[in-house]
């Protein structure tokens, strides 16, 4: 499928009349024309409504609005509405809510109350799934099915009494034999050897750091889980609906759900965005998640199934988005590979928890700078509707795994670090300049990048190793950072020392870490570096490290690590192994990157960094976003300066 659906960009929103009288509906379906809404989302949270009680089905007020869409010429994106379980089931079921780690039950009184681990839920879950799938799989307004919604975004795990049943299944699938997990999980260690499966808990609150191989097999196995859910309802709708494409909402770059995987599973890509609209950093952060869904679907067209036209209500204070804010965001995501702009919700609810999130018609009516700005979008991204499933090229590459993640954040490391912030380090020096990324997961493939970055890749077997390994060995630029290849799959130290055979590609031989740590009271120490890079500086990590076959490009000027090197390039013909044996702070990593772009003669859209304005590729369009409140002027290659107001934003061809 090279485009998400039908001919035209999405546009459109979450759904939900059930909240509304009849003669809502009416106003709802004109406005949604003026607005050139094209797909709407459906249903998402109205399992009660549709199942008012065991056994009983109530379809007739969700017929007449799937009718009234398809006539007016809107796409019908038909959610299986198992996100928020009625009250009745939860109250005949008790034991399928959630539990927390302390061993909290949740309670069903806002949403996503099941355990994804419960067979009770599954099982009624499906059987809605599968009474939606019957009466709606041949419906001529269905343009894609939406299973659950956000899996995994308020309980993101579960460890109640089916959470170890399941656990314990999972884990029989992984080691065949209780020996093989005792040695996998390294069980000798205080004692924790089992004698059988049975024993096995999920990982609940324990006196101190728990054992790190169950705590990490319990995040693979939560994602699974999801996963596993998620499958069932997809096999349900797909068999229904021959053509139809299945997806569910993802949440960026989102600690629970192992993505990678996740990917392989949906028929396209779709994803949530709430970038705070007063962030300075949230531009960066949105265009790093718009590369991550684009890369997950390994460049195919993904669609940003919801954003807010202007604040949400879940920040201590939610901020608007200033006039022509909801645009830029909407047509950067639009250069980074969407191929639909999508929001929670239509029309804003009058009631309930959500009450104050802005949506496309908000409380103020059509007359408002919100659905003028919305209306305007829907008629611009019309003009744009050609450019559908053209490819963002991109000639950088960043590691992005979820198992390292997972490690890093467990008590026991050498020291913590939060691990998306790290990859956004480096990911901003790239959107600074301009340079488009792709994210690849650590065993690659490789080969179409010129430049392929590794943040604290610091779970990695050997097929990992390997795949890096021979990006320098074909002239390309490897760049590897600290934290990187120290433990195996099942977090055992590797036997052959850190790195394994990347090693020898980059010349290095760790000899021992030296977190830099601030002394009780006192600020983060910076590390001074000098060198053939210049003064450079850096914070958090440094190490021992031996240059045994590399140059030394900074080595440190402080501390106990004083004169080890810090940054190192070996040079392999035509290809360059980089090791960067601490955190550089911006404008060090900036300093760097700018090194490796014009050392791999990477051709850039603009002619100098930015702060502010990113300028995109995408087929024979040429995005330019102006993120700030201030007027910004850029060089676009080929275009000459470009003026653009606050939050401006314009499309060039040619
Ligand atoms: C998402 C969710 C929507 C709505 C939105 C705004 O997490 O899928 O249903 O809650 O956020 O807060």
């Amino acid at each position: 499928m090279n485009t998400v659906s039908g001919d035209r960009f999405w546009f459109g929103g979450d759904y939900n009349p059930e909240q509304w009288p009849r003669d809502v509906w009416d106003e709802d379906v004109r406005l949604m024309g003026r607005a050139g809404v094209t797909v709407a989302t459906v249903g998402v949270f109205s399992w009660s409504r549709l199942q008012p009680a065991p056994g009983a089905w109530d379809f007739t007020w969700l017929d007449d609005v799937l009718g009234r869409l398809a006539e007016a010429g809107i796409g019908i994106d038909l959610a299986t509405a198992t996100a928020s379980p009625p009250p009745w089931l939860v109250a005949a079921h008790p034991g399928m809510a959630p539990v927390t780690a302390d061993g909290v039950v949740l309670a069903n009184t806002s949403r996503q109350h099941y355990s994804p681990h419960s067979p009770v839920y599954r099982e009624h879950a499906l059987a809605l799934v599968r009474a939606l799938a019957e009466r709606y799989g041949r419906h001529p307004g269905l343009v894609a099915w939406h299973v659950n919604n956000e899996y995994a975004c308020h309980v993101p795990r579960c460890y109640g009494p089916d959470a170890d049943v399941a656990f314990r299944a999972w884990l029989r699938a992984r080691y065949s034999t209780i020996g093989e997990l005792n040695a996998a999980w390294g069980t000798d260690f205080w004692s924790q050897r089992y004698s059988g499966f049975e024993e096995i808990t999920s990982p609940r609150t324990s006196p101190t750091a728990g054992n790190p191989t169950q705590l990490i097999d319990f995040d693979r196995f939560t994602s699974d889980a999801f996963l596993d859910l998620f499958r069932a309802e997809a096999e349900i709708v797909r068999e229904a609906s021959p053509g139809i494409p299945v997806t569910t909402n993802f949440m960026g770059a989102f600690r629970p759900l192992d993505y990678w995987k996740w990917a392989r599973e949906v028929d396209f890509v779709s994803d949530d965005s709430y970038p705070d609209p007063v962030d300075p950093q949230a531009p960066v952060a949105a265009a790093l998640t718009r590369d991550l869904m684009r890369s997950l679907g390994r460049g195919k067209p993904w669609v940003l199934m919801e954003q807010a036209t202007s604040a949400v209500n879940w920040r201590p204070a939610n901020a608007p988005k200033a006039p022509g804010q909801n645009r830029a965001y909407s047509l950067q995501a639009v250069a980074r590979g969407a191929d639909g702009i999508m929001y929670f919700q239509w029309r804003q609810s009058a009631a309930g928890a959500e009450k104050f999130h802005s949506a496309m018609l908000p409380h103020a009516g059509p007359d408002s700078r919100v659905f003028r700005e919305v209306c305007a979008l829907g008629a611009e991204l019309a003009e744009l509707s050609r450019l559908r499933g053209a490819a963002v090229p991109a000639r950088v590459a960043i590691v992005f795994d979820w198992d390292s993640w997972w490690a890093l954040e467990q008590e026991s490391t050498p020291t913590r670090l939060d691990y998306p912030a790290l990859v956004q380090e480096w990911y901003r020096a790239f959107w600074a300049r301009d340079a488009v990324v792709d994210f690849v997961p650590a065993d690659g493939p490789f080969d179409a990048y010129d430049l392929v970055v590794v943040p604290a890749l610091h779970v990695a077997d050997d097929a990992a190793l390997t795949a890096l390994a021979a990006v320098p060995e074909r002239g390309g630029r490897l760049v590897v950072g600290f934290m990187t290849g120290i433990l195996d799959r099942n977090l055992r130290v590797r036997a052959e020392g850190c790195l394994g055979s990347l090693a020898g590609v980059l010349g290095v031989r760790i000899e021992e870490f030296a977190p830099a740590a601030p002394a009780p009271g006192a600020a983060a120490p910076v590390l001074r570096l000098t060198g053939t890079l210049g003064e450079l500086s850096a914070s958090t990590w440094a190490e021992f490290t031996h240059a045994v076959d590399t140059e030394v490009c900074a080595s440190f000027e402080d501390g106990v690590v004083r004169s080890w090197p810090a940054v190192t390039r070996r040079r392999t013909g035509a290809g360059e192994a980089w090791y960067v044996a601490t955190r550089l702070d911006p404008p060090s990593t900036d300093r760097l990157v700018g090194e490796l772009l014009d050392g791999a003669g990477i051709e850039l859209p603009t002619t100098g960094p930015s702060e502010h304005v990113e300028v995109v590729r995408r087929g024979d369009a040429v995005f330019v976003v102006n993120h700030s409140p201030q007027e910004q002027t850029v060089a676009v290659r080929g275009h000459g300066p470009r003026t653009l107001g606050p939050h401006g934003a314009e499309v060039l061809f040619g």
